[in-house]
């Protein structure tokens, strides 16, 4: 019995190699992994700066060549961060939102619970390009609010937060290798002033198997076969990439809002490779999850995997984020 536990654990590891080297879950360096449970190791502080406790004014820029449907994905999901009634059921993307509100600044200010999308910009003559370094991604901004051949973006720096979303056809520095977003913010040498910004790309093409898991299988693992460990769930909204970049989206908005300047709520002692409050809980979308199970999640009538309710009746799967009160990774749909 014992041998074959060791084998299985063996194949377990090597099924899922892959898919912790592509993340670079930095969870291992310090020796915690994001399973349930394991709040004995984290380490999350504040380092006195500022969190986003204003309502948040956010600006979508769409670079590259998007297909309207898949807009709409995207906006009903932020839409549904703080929809004008409670008008989802629950559990929904608001009440996950809820966990993020649960971090304060030293001013005693906590998260706003209002995160308006107040401006669209159409970069889809690849201003920048096809390929963008992680400093071109302040150029978008910057054209965003510059250009004379549509409305620009206003440089919004009090309560702006801008999220520039990239085509699958857009490839975009570390995009697929070590990450599948990222948040900072802009240089007033570039921009003209200080935002916070995020970047998340369309996966599909270049790497669903490293940035919309689970709804692609990890590359170059197999599942141990009928372990369950692995296995692809459907996208509840019908793009691999979009739904796989929903969570990827929550996931930078939590982080925004927390950490705007790196230097507010994050884990680890080195601030250029924060472990921040959505990385502790990678991969974990429901109870009981970890080591490459999702977790206890809901399926729709066809079958496709989600945790969230959101606005129109759409259905989102998102990742849990560390919830600083009860120490441990959560989300509105857990059992306990
Ligand atoms: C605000 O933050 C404090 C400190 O983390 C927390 O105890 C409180 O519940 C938060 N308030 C809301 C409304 O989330």
């Amino acid at each position: 019995m014992e041998n074959l536990l060791t084998l299985f654990l063996l194949l377990l590891l090597f099924a899922l190699f892959p898919l912790l080297q592509a993340l670079q879950w930095r969870t291992q360096q310090t020796n915690l992994n994001n399973f349930e449970g394991s709040s004995d190791f984290v380490n999350l502080e504040y380092h006195m700066g500022p969190v986003l406790s204003s309502p948040i004014n956010l600006y979508i820029i769409w670079y590259g060549h998007w297909n309207p449907n898949l807009q709409d994905t995207i906006k009903d999901f932020i839409f549904s961060l703080s929809p004008p009634s409670p008008s989802s059921p629950r559990p929904s993307v608001a009440d996950w939102w809820r966990t993020i509100e649960l971090y304060a600044d030293q001013t005693g200010s906590n998260i706003t619970g209002t995160i308006r999308l107040s401006g669209e910009f159409h970069d889809s003559s690849y201003s920048q390009g096809n390929y963008l370094s992680r400093l071109a991604i302040q150029h978008v901004i910057k054209n965003s609010i510059t250009s004379q051949n549509q409305t620009p973006l206003p440089l919004n720096p009090y309560t702006g937060l801008y999220l520039v979303l990239t085509s699958s056809d857009v490839q975009v520095q570390d995009f697929c290798r070590a990450v599948c977003g990222f948040h900072y913010f802009t240089f007033p040498s570039v921009v003209g002033a200080t935002v916070p910004y995020a970047w998340v790309g369309h996966s599909g093409k270049q790497c669903p198997g490293v940035c919309a898991y689970p709804f692609a299988r990890p590359e170059g693992s197999e599942a141990p076969p009928g372990s369950g460990i692995m296995g692809i769930m459907g996208a509840p909204n019908g793009d691999v990439g979009v739904d796989g970049m929903v969570s990827v989206i929550a996931h930078e908005l939590a982080e925004t809002s927390s950490n705007p300047l790196v230097n507010a709520w994050y884990a680890g002692d080195d601030p250029t490779a924060p472990t921040e409050i959505a990385d502790l809980c990678m991969g974990l979308y429901g109870s009981g999850g970890g080591g490459g199970y999702v977790g206890n999640v809901y399926r729709d009538y066809w079958g496709n995997g989600y945790n969230l309710n959101g606005v129109n009746g759409r259905k989102f799967l998102v990742q849990w984020v560390w919830n600083p009160v009860q120490r441990r990774c959560f989300g509105p749909n857990a059992l306990d």
